[in-house]
Formats: structure tokens, sequence, C-alpha cells
């Protein structure tokens, strides 16, 4: 009997920690199709920690940290409860689930490189009774590589049209692109900053969440001094692989430019904010992908009218849309991706493309953690037949 077979979920919290995204996917002659999917939120109070800490602004001593590994565990035990509820499947119909967990600090580069997800996967394995593929990154940046972003083969899978040259832009908390060449070739890497520094920004001077429709943003001026500093930033001229996070794109960093004044109208820097992305965004599909012919944009930004309305223009004449256009939710294409990882990794598939990562070479990603079988095959082999 194979198995690989059965559905899988896809579970990932972002660098936004907005919420978990959860899905369902069965996998037809190997491609995923989304069944069911489901938006879980944070506690208040742990996305609030949770966000200090990844952005630097507050430490964990080490029993600290190990609570909040496991009551991160807990939430994606809840979130899966619930996707499987919404889409009356038993748990017995899912083969494995791939947890991607919470980044709190993700550092490819220097004598250590280190990436760090947080979310006990055996807490989830014991709470939902199936098998857990997690900790996806860390065998890339072992070899070598980013450990991001992961996302690429899966868009090449779902989005690629032989003959034409297309950039799939991720609007998350940091934005990444994947250009699908006209000859098949597949690159991708982290742009820089999105979502990550408006929500900051907007939460501090407006005290929500997020600048919803970008409506904050579009009340404001760009200030050119500021957002010419801000562009100066050596990451966006960096040659890829490269990826970040919010412990580098966060207020602090944007405080660290004297341009930002202390007179500084606030919706002007949300506005500076905001054009930083898309200009950032723009400049490095042009210089990697220049001959691309269209751009389709997934992630929580596909829903900030101001955000795509500026990429639109500075994209234009080609063509920018959703994924949606394409039949594909631009919510759940990253939680998609990590249940076709744990499926790879079951299958003992590679699931980086070291051209993207610049890891040694292909590597099977994430460590399986198995849940407890009372079924005959188990008692065979702990010996208790
Ligand atoms: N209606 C909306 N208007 C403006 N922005 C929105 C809207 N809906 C969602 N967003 C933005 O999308 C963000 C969430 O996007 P997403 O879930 O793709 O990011 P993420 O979880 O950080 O993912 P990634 O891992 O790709 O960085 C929110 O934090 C918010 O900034
Ligand atoms: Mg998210």
């Amino acid at each position: 009997m194979d198995d690989t077979a059965g559905l899988y979920v896809g579970l990932i919290s972002g660098t936004s920690a907005d919420s978990i995204d959860a899905v369902l996917i069965s996998f037809a002659h190997g491609m995923p199709q989304l069944l069911a999917a489901h938006a879980h939120p944070w506690p208040a109070a742990l996305r609030t920690q949770m966000l200090a800490l990844a952005q630097g602004e507050a430490a964990l001593d080490l029993d600290a940290f190990g609570r909040l590994d496991v009551a991160l565990g807990h939430c994606f035990a809840d979130a899966v409860q619930q996707l499987l509820e919404i889409s009356g499947q038993p748990r017995d119909a899912v083969r494995a689930i791939g947890s991607h967990g919470q980044t709190l600090r993700h550092r490819p580069e220097g004598k250590h490189p280190f990436t760090l997800q947080l979310g006990d996967p055996c807490v989830l394995a014991e709470r939902c009774g199936i098998d857990v593929v997690a900790d996806f990154r860390r065998a890339d940046v072992a070899a070598g590589g980013q450990g991001a972003p992961l996302l690429p083969a899966v868009h090449a899978m779902l989005l690629s049209r032989p003959g034409h040259t297309r950039v799939v832009l991720n609007l998350g908390g940091i934005a990444n692109i994947t250009v699908l060449d006209a000859g098949g070739r597949i690159q991708g890497f982290d742009t820089g900053p999105a979502n990550g520094l408006l929500d900051a920004w907007c939460l501090r001077h407006r005290g929500e969440a997020f600048d919803r429709d970008g409506a904050f943003a579009a009340s404001g001026q760009v200030d050119a001094a500021l957002l010419d500093a801000l562009l100066d930033d050596r990451y966006f001229s960096l040659p890829p692989p490269k990826s970040t996070g919010r412990e580098y794109f966060h207020l602090d960093w944007l405080a660290a430019h004297p341009q930002l004044t202390a007179t500084a109208h606030p919706a002007d820097v949300q506005a500076t904010l905001l054009e930083l992305t898309a200009r950032s965004v723009n400049r490095a599909i042009m210089q990697h992908a220049p001959d691309v012919e269209d751009v389709l944009v997934c992630g929580g930004g596909v829903h900030n009218g101001r955000l795509m309305q500026r990429l639109a223009e500075l994209f234009a004449p080609r063509a920018l849309c959703s994924t949606q256009r394409h039949g594909i939710d631009p919510d759940f294409l990253e939680a998609t991706a990590f249940a076709w990882l744990a499926r790879q990794r079951l299958l003992g598939l590679p699931g980086n493309l070291p051209a993207v990562t610049g890891a040694r070479g292909p590597r099977v990603l994430g460590a399986v953690y198995l849940a407890s079988r009372t079924d005959a095959s188990t008692r065979m082999l702990s010996g208790a037949n």
C-alpha cells in the first residue's frame, strides 16, 4: 500500500503573524488541490509577544522559550481541529500535517547561520493524532542555503506557463518573488519589506493591526527624501540568493534613517512605506526578469487596493493581477506549499530548489514526528504482539 496516500494539511503563520493559515489538500497526479481552508486567529497577547520577540524588542529566558514553543503548538493544533471540522473530513483521512511554525528569528548569514521556528510538533502530533512534518528550513541552511523562499517550487507547479515569462509576487510580511522564465528556469528571493512595516507603523499611529485597503497610506504624501534613503539600504542591491525578515526590516530600522524627522506626518510615512514596497518589488523584478509578461500576486497584500494600484502603475503596460484570476486562492498558497513539502518529505524527495536558496544541492526537508498509533503494524514494531 502507498504509505503517502491520503490528504495533507498545510499550516503556517507568516512573518506578519496575522493568523494561522490551515489548508486541507488532496494530491491528484502530484498536483495540490485545495479542499478546505481556515484562517485561525492568534490569541492577542500571544501575537503581541511573538511580534516583539521577532523584531528584537523583547528577550526570553529558556523557561519562557520552552513554554512559548508548547503554547504555539497548541494553537496550531486548534487550527487543525477547526479545519477538519469545517472540511467534514475525519482525521484518519489525513496522512500528515506539514507545519512551518512561527519564525522568531531568521539569520541565514554569518559563521553559524540559523533559522528558528516555534510551535512544538510533538504537541501537534499528540493533540491531532496525525503524523507531523516540521522544521522545513534548517536542512537547507545547513547545506549553505538561505532556507527560504520555499514557495517557488509550488508557484512553478501551479502557475507556470511554458514559453512565457511570469513573476509570482507574494506580499506577506516580507515580499518575495518567483521568476518563472520562458525557458523553464525558476529563480526566487525576498525583495524586502511589505506588510510587516506597514502593519507596525499603522498599529503605532492608528492603533489598528493593518492599514485596510491602504487607506491610511492613500491619505498621505510620499516623502521623497525618506523614500530615497530607505531605498538606499544595501539589502535591495544584494544579489540573490537572499532572504530577510522582521529582525531586519522593523520600526527601529526605519527610525535609524535621519530623514525620518520627529515632525513627519504619520500618514506621509505610511505613504512612503507603501511606496517603498512597490518600488523595491518593481526594481527587483525589472532587474531579474526584464522580459516579464505578467505578474500574479498572492499573500495578504493583494487586499491592499492602494498597494496593488501602485504596483500596477509601475508595471504598466504589463498585466498585474491576483492569483485568484488563475484559480488559486491568494490567501492560502503559502499554506498549500507546506502540505506539498510534507508530502515530498514522506516520498523522500527534495523540497528545496538550490538555484533559489543557494544550498549546495537538493535536500529532503523536514523531520517527521509520528502520532501514537494503536494499530497492528505499530504493535508489531514495538514488539507488543
Ligand atoms: N484588506 C486588507 N487591506 C490591507 N492589507 C491587508 C488586508 N488584508 C490583509 N492585509 C495585509 O496582509 C497581511 C497578512 O498577509 P500574509 O498572511 O500573506 O502575510 P504573512 O502571514 O506575513 O506571510 P509571509 O510568510 O508570506 O510573510 C496583514 O498583516 C495585512 O497587512
Ligand atoms: Mg499570514
